[in-house]
This record gives C-alpha cells, sequence and structure tokens, in this order.
C-alpha cells in the first residue's frame, strides 16, 4: 500500500521535512485501509459528487491543486515573504492531505461512487482530520484540511490555509459551470 500511495502521490517528495513527508504518507495509508476504495480508483472517479458526470478525475484534480497551492506560495514568498511568514512544507502537506477523509466518504456501489452515510454525517474535512491527527500530523497542516473547504469559511484561516482553500476553489469552481 505504501508504494501505491508513492506511485500516486509524486508530490511527496516535494515535502521538505522527513517526518511531516512520512506523517503524510502514512495518513494515506490509513485512509485506504479503511475505504472501499483502491489506490486505482482514485485515476477513474470524479472528483466531486457535487457536479453530475464531471470529467476531471480524482487524482487529476487534487495534485493540480498542490501544484497550484506550490507555486502560489512561492510567488507570495518572493514578492510578500518580508510581510508574510510562508511555511511551504505546510502548504504541501496540507495540499496533499486537504481530501484525504474522502476516501472515507465514499461507498462504491456497483462499481460507482457514492456518498456513504458516514460521508453524510462527517464529511471529508472531518475525517481527514481524525486520520491525520492519529498520524501524528501537526496541527497546522490538520488546520489546513479543517478549514480547506466551505466549513473553513467560519475559522480564522491561516495563509497557508488561504493558499490551500483558493488552490482547491479556483480549479472546482468553474466545472460547476460545464
Ligand atoms: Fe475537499
Amino acid at each position: 500500500m505504501r508504494e501505491a500511495v508513492e506511485r500516486l502521490w509524486p508530490e511527496l517528495e516535494w515535502i521538505q521535512d522527513p517526518k511531516l513527508r512520512e506523517q503524510v504518507a502514512q495518513t494515506w495509508v490509513r485512509a485506504f485501509e479503511r475505504s472501499p476504495l483502491e489506490p486505482d480508483d482514485l485515476n477513474q472517479i470524479p472528483f466531486t459528487l457535487l457536479v453530475p458526470n464531471c470529467p476531471a478525475t480524482f487524482m487529476e484534480h487534487k495534485r493540480c491543486v498542490v501544484h497550484i497551492a506550490r507555486r502560489a506560495a512561492e510567488s507570495m514568498r518572493e514578492f510578500l515573504g518580508k510581510a508574510l511568514a510562508i511555511d511551504l512544507d505546510t502548504v504541501i502537506a496540507g495540499a496533499i492531505l486537504a481530501d484525504v477523509g474522502k476516501l472515507l466518504e465514499y461507498e462504491k456501489v456497483e462499481d460507482e461512487a457514492r456518498q456513504s452515510d458516514r460521508g453524510k454525517a462527517l464529511r471529508h474535512p472531518f475525517t481527514g482530520v481524525a486520520l491525520a491527527m492519529e498520524c501524528g500530523v501537526p496541527d497546522a497542516v490538520c488546520h489546513i484540511i479543517a478549514a480547506h473547504a466551505a466549513e473553513g469559511d467560519l475559522v480564522k484561516r491561516s495563509t497557508e490555509a488561504y493558499i490551500v482553500h483558493h488552490a482547491d476553489f479556483m480549479s472546482y469552481l468553474p466545472f460547476k459551470n460545464l
């Protein structure tokens, strides 16, 4: 399973701190252990159930968010770095983990992914934080998981959480116009 997670997420290598990189990888391993989905499913299923017949896969969308978030954080550091402290490892780890809880939000019925009863009760920001905390992921990264989606609009987001939130939404909202 560990190798499958590394194949899904080459971006794990971008995390400089080896301890954090391991915690992030372990969170994904643990999520698969408890999910009806297999690693390969993430290259097939749509990234959201909120867009009917969504034409982008889970991994296409998630990796795109990580790439946008990293580049945005680098640009902000280049121009605003004296004014705003931005931790790149926290941004990358948070972006990789933002949707890990979706593995507990879906169930497979006749090969179709759909929202499970658990998913209705606990959306992925909540289950994602639970999984990450079990794996020792630091609070600053759990904060990004917790606050990346609409639930986070009620939270005072960190700079890193703003970056991941906007990277996520700029690559999600246009699909609602299709
Ligand atoms: Fe999400």
